[in-house]
């Protein structure tokens, strides 16, 4: 599996999921372009990638603050040049049933989650038309796919979900494509030992995921073999959301 080396701008790039994602995109010959709230977990991620031998950039935004993004699409113009993929991973879980939730907590999951890939698809696709081929990868959740105790989070990620099969019309004919992956759950510190110890009863293959196959899926889709998966939701949750729990001898 080989592709063509590029720019491809992660968000989020400090976080745990995407230690693997980085290091699987380097490996492969791409130039991260590292971008996180906090502009020190970005710059460890592209340090480490590059005492890898790899080859990254930081940046510092917030996804979710439209201004932020005009700057980042400016600084990374500038510095990298155009980026060819985009791989919206930044985002929060707000662990808060409804009788705790605000309408200002909600939003806040909203604006990290679904209007954050929003600001970056609308700022950095216009230079992927412009040179006829982009990938655009949104990070959801299996919590997105199916209902789940914390209503933003729930919420966020399958207006995600939906966000990138509803781009299709946008980008239609232009060489871009637009994924979805829904992984379940994955070794980073955003999962709790609770969810953790569910893993064997719950999910058929009872592993828990490594960040390293959310960057192997990301890593294929960055193929040209991969330029017909398109609007697709892709689950990487070891069949949890597939079987009918009511029929589950295993759950409990
Ligand atoms: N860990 C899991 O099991 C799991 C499962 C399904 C989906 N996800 C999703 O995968 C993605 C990565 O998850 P993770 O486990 O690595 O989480 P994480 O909390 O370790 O990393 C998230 C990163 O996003 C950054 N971030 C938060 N708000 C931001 C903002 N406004 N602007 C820019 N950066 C911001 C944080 O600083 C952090 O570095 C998230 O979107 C998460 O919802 C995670």
């Amino acid at each position: 599996m080989s592709s063509t080396p590029r720019n491809i701008l992660v968000t989020g790039a400090g976080g745990g999921m995407c230690r693997g994602i980085n290091a699987r995109l380097a490996g492969a010959g791409h130039t991260i372009v590292c971008v996180d709230l906090d502009a020190q977990s970005s710059e460890t991620a592209a340090k480490t990638i590059r005492e890898a031998g790899g080859k990254a950039f930081s940046f510092a935004a917030d996804v979710a603050d439209e201004a932020s993004v005009g700057n980042l699409l400016t600084d990374v113009t500038a510095t990298v040049g155009p980026v060819q993929a985009l791989v919206n991973a930044a985002g929060i879980l707000d662990r808060k049933y409804l009788a705790d939730s605000t309408a200002e907590s909600f939003r806040r999951a909203l604006d990290v989650n679904l209007v954050g890939p929003f600001n970056l698809i609308k700022a950095f696709s216009p230079a992927m038309i412009e040179g006829g081929w982009g990938r655009i990868i949104n990070i959801a959740s299996i919590a997105g796919v199916t209902g789940y105790p914390y209503p933003s989070y729930a919420a966020s990620k399958a207006g995600l979900v939906n966000l990138t099969r509803s781009l299709l019309e946008d980008f239609w004919g232009t060489g871009i494509t637009v994924n979805s992956i829904c992984p379940g759950v994955v070794d980073t510190p955003m999962v709790i030992q609770e969810v953790r110890d569910q893993v064997r009863r719950r999910v058929p293959t009872q592993t828990i995921i490594e960040p390293a196959e959310i960057g192997a899926m990301i890593a294929f889709l960055l193929t040209d073999e991969a330029r017909n998966i398109n609007g697709a939701d892709l689950l990487v949750d070891g069949g949890a959301t597939r079987l009918f729990s009511l029929f589950n001898n295993h759950a409990d």
